[in-house]
């Protein structure tokens, strides 16, 4: 794949045009320009692009075809495939008609998956059957994987849909009442989540700057009955400042089109349409997309979830507090060494609505922004005093408060939604895991960073799960099998997460409590990991000033500038103290953990340590993976068609490096030349004899009679199926339809297919045989009652039976 990457990049650069535009009516493929003659598969051009629903099948099975059949079918709306155990979705960046609705989640719950065309519904519906069926691991997950505005969130929102739908198509016709509210709830989690936790960016307008993995948890007979949800890192920078052409959290956008005058005037609010001009320094951009504009769907969704309207008058006065923090600025002159508050009414306004709306003082809040507490200890004795603050500093401890509080609120919605969603005990759960896509801008900090490493986690996980498991299992089993090559992420996991590495270092600084001087950091980066991942500048690039790490999906330059501080997450206690003294119990409420944290480092005597963001986000993506491995994982990998979200234009350069990078290409060699089943023979000889009986039955007497152990019996029986034994069945360029390894039959989908049916049919023709016995009996017993009943009447008793004539 990487050959017909570079072959792709090459002809780009030559020929510039690449994108493939489909003309909406007739479904035909037109080429934007002449240039495209030079193409890549400009040969082929003419010819029927092919079109199969299983990429496997695809003959010959070339890189090439792949990205033509995959355009061929987005062309035509049919936006997923299948890869192997993976489903590839590309992104329609439009509606299709009927394809999320319900009567197709019937039609996937109710009919063979199998038979039907790839859907995401169909990945569901197999964790769904997996879950009941209790094979193997109980509970599921479905990854849902893709670049940033590859279709993640989209889809997950689907899975959950179609997973809580479920309940109205069971056969049973039964619903409890209860499951279908908390089915609504766990639905209507969604758009709270996505209001306060996504975001406009570059790439997405409607972009997750948190990860989620939502646990569906079911009762045995595969109802919901709740659902709990664990975030990941959320991008809180983002409150105070975006990058260019991007944009605060939604919730602020929605808060300010669509609250009504009464409401402005409660939350301190401008009373004009404040999204017609800059009003507040934390919303650069004051223009309002669609999904900005819903607050009703976030009010409705709060209400249904169980919050009151009084829970939501609070949320909403502390996004406004949030927003006027943001306008408080301060003023130094040049030779003095410490900052003022602006005195102008403006900010005067800004920090008194502030200080209103969080119940604080507002002398003790503006001394505390100004000066920051130092604390001296001289053996036992310990004196504190106060040092006033640079103009810089005093920014920063404003955008600390501001970052605290709304990830603070962030998470008790988080907990609210959990608390009022989990059940207690569940029978299993399906997990579904979207979290943000691999992220490269011009300036990458810690977000990214933390954001790529998860992506590079969720690769190995894949890499391991699949790849790197089916080779070690068909080495292991002594087969002949030619071993397909696969790029393995741990290297560059090493580089990030290693013992010496990326990560090690940023900690390192923040516990050495090291001056945050950038280029040392980088130094120390760059000589300290040998890693041929972590390089001083982008391949083609002259300089750098920051370090690039080459990832699975791409290379990407780190910035080192505020990267320890970043990590640090240091927040002033004194801040802290100024919003735990607060009138107003939610915002006492919301900070209340980092109060009880900074009570315990005080009283206790011991250094504790320094938990920095990396470390936390770590740990967290640790208990993920643990969690994944105990479960049995489905992929879904999001595909985007290209970097402008326009429906219709498939850009394959940029699909084939998706393909490339997250593993689809390998994923498709080795299903295609691997077995997707394998039993150990006592499964097929001994557990599923009725299939190796099926085969009896045709089979000449001395199978039948014979006590061959199971190895022997099950290639007899594959042999008899096949018509040929395994290596006899190899045909140059085509894999023998099953294999027998040391322990392990291994199978082809056709064959298993076969073995189905067989048992299929031995079981319809017991079903038969034992109809035919039953009716058989039956007739014997109503037989033998009239007999008796005639023998009865012949034999004219004591008591006799009369017969009237009729007149
Ligand atoms: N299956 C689909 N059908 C129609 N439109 C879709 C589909 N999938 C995605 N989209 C469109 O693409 C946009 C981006 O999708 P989404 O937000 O799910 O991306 P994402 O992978 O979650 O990105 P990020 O990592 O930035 O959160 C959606 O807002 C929607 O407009
Ligand atoms: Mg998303």
């Amino acid at each position: 794949m990487e050959a017909i990457v570079a072959n792709v990049l090459k002809n780009q650069s030559e020929n510039l045009c690449r994108e493939r535009i489909t003309t909406s009516k007739k479904k035909k493929v037109s080429l934007s320009s002449k240039s495209d003659r030079n193409d890549v598969w400009a040969k082929e051009e003419e010819q029927k692009l092919p079109s199969v629903e299983d990429l496997i099948k695809l003959r010959p099975l070339t890189d090439k075809n792949v990205l033509r059949c995959l355009e061929a079918r987005y062309l035509t709306d049919n936006i997923c495939s299948k890869a192997g155990i993976t489903i590839i979705v590309v992104n329609p960046f439009k509606s299709i008609p009927g394809m999320y609705e319900p009567v197709q989640i019937k039609k996937y719950y109710e009919g063979n998956c199998k038979a039907l065309p790839p859907h995401i519904f169909a990945t569901t519906d197999n964790a769904y059957s997996a879950m009941k069926l209790g094979l193997g691991q109980v509970n599921q997950s479905i990854i849902v994987s893709g670049e940033s505005g590859a279709g993640k969130t989209w889809t997950t929102r689907c899975l959950m849909k179609y997973l809580t739908s479920l309940a109205e198509y069971n056969p049973s016709g039964f619903s409890p009442s209860p499951v279908h509210c908390i089915e609504k709830r766990i639905l209507d989690s969604n758009p709270i989540l996505e209001a306060f936790g996504n975001a406009t960016t570059q790439r997405n307008h409607n972009s997750s700057r948190f990860g989620k993995y939502i646990k569906l948890q079911l009762d045995r007979s595969g109802f919901i009955i709740g659902a709990s949800i664990q975030t990941y890192l959320l991008e809180k920078t983002r409150v105070v400042h975006q990058g260019p052409k991007e944009k605060n959290f939604h919730i602020f956008y929605q808060m300010l089109q669509s609250a009504s005058d009464e409401e402005r005037t409660s939350w301190g609010l401008p009373l004009h349409d404040s999204t017609q001009q800059k009003i507040f320094n934390f919303l650069p951009r004051v223009e309002v997309s669609t999904v900005e504009s819903s607050l009703s769907n976030t009010r409705e969704a709060l209400k249904s979830v169980g919050i009151n309207s009084k829970q939501e008058d609070k949320i909403f006065k502390i996004l406004s507090a949030i927003l006027h923090l943001g306008n408080i600025s301060f003023t130094q002159e040049e030779d003095d060494d410490a900052c003022d508050m602006d005195e102008s009414a403006s900010v005067q306004e800004s920090l008194r609505m502030s200080c209103s709306l969080f119940g604080i003082e507002e002398e003790a809040f503006s001394k505390y922004l100004l000066m920051r507490r130092i604390a001296a200890h001289h053996g036992n004795r310990k004196s504190v005093f106060m040092k006033p603050c640079e103009r810089a500093e005093a920014c920063n401890r404003r955008d600390c408060v501001a970052k605290l509080v709304y990830s603070r609120l962030f998470d008790w919605l988080v907990s609210f939604l959990n608390k009022h969603t989990t059940a207690k005990h569940s029978y299993a759960f399906i997990g579904l895991l979207d979290i943000y896509g691999f992220e490269s801008f011009s300036f990458n900090s810690l977000e990214q960073l933390c954001i790529n490493y998860a992506n590079e986690k969720l690769q190995q996980h894949f890499v391991s799960h699949f790849l790197k498991a089916e080779q070690d299992e068909y080495r292991n089993e002594e087969l002949t099998w030619d071993f397909c090559q696969f790029t393995d992420n741990q290297p560059c996991l090493d580089a990030i997460e290693g013992k010496i590495s990326v990560f090690s270092l940023l900690n390192e600084a923040c516990k050495l409590n090291r001056s945050s001087d950038p280029s040392a950091l980088r130094e120390r980066i760059l000589s300290s990991i040998s890693n041929p991942f972590v390089s001083k500048k982008l391949k083609g690039s002259k300089q750098s000033s920051g370090f690039v790490v080459r990832h699975f999906a791409d290379e990407v330059e780190y910035t080192v500038d505020g990267l320890t501080e970043k990590n640090k997450d240091y927040i002033p206690p004194e801040l802290t103290e100024i919003l735990a003294s607060s009138k107003n119990l939610f915002v006492r409420t919301l900070i209340q953990e980092d109060i009880i944290a900074q009570k315990k480092s005080r009283s206790s005597n011991a250094k504790v340590p320094v938990k920095t963001v990396i470390s936390k986000f770590k740990n967290s993506l640790d208990e993920l993976m643990v969690t994944l491995r105990n479960t049995t994982p489905h992929y879904i990998r999001c595909i985007k068609p290209n970097q402008q979200c326009t429906p219709g234009v498939f850009n394959a350069t940029f699909v084939a490096s998706q393909l490339s990078a997250c593993g689809v290409i390998a994923t498709l060699a080795i299903s295609r030349s691997g077995y997707p089943y394998n039993y150990n023979p006592m499964q097929i000889a001994a557990c599923k004899g009725f299939r190796i009986e099926s085969f009896k039955v045709d089979m000449d007497s001395s199978y039948q009679n014979c006590k061959l152990p199971p190895k022997e019996s099950c290639q007899a029986l594959l042999e008899k199926m096949c018509g040929l034994d395994d290596k006899e069945n190899e045909l140059p360029g085509q894999r023998s339809p099953y294999k027998i390894g040391r322990s392990k039959v291994f199978l082809q989908d056709e064959q298993l297919a076969k073995l189905e049916r067989e048992r299929e049919q031995v079981l319809i023709n017991k079903a038969v045989c034992i109809q035919r016995n039953w009716r058989r009996l039956m007739r014997l017993k109503i037989d033998r009652e009239r007999h008796m009943a005639a023998v009865t009447i012949q034999a004219g008793g004591d008591d006799k039976v009369y017969f009237a004539l009729p007149s």
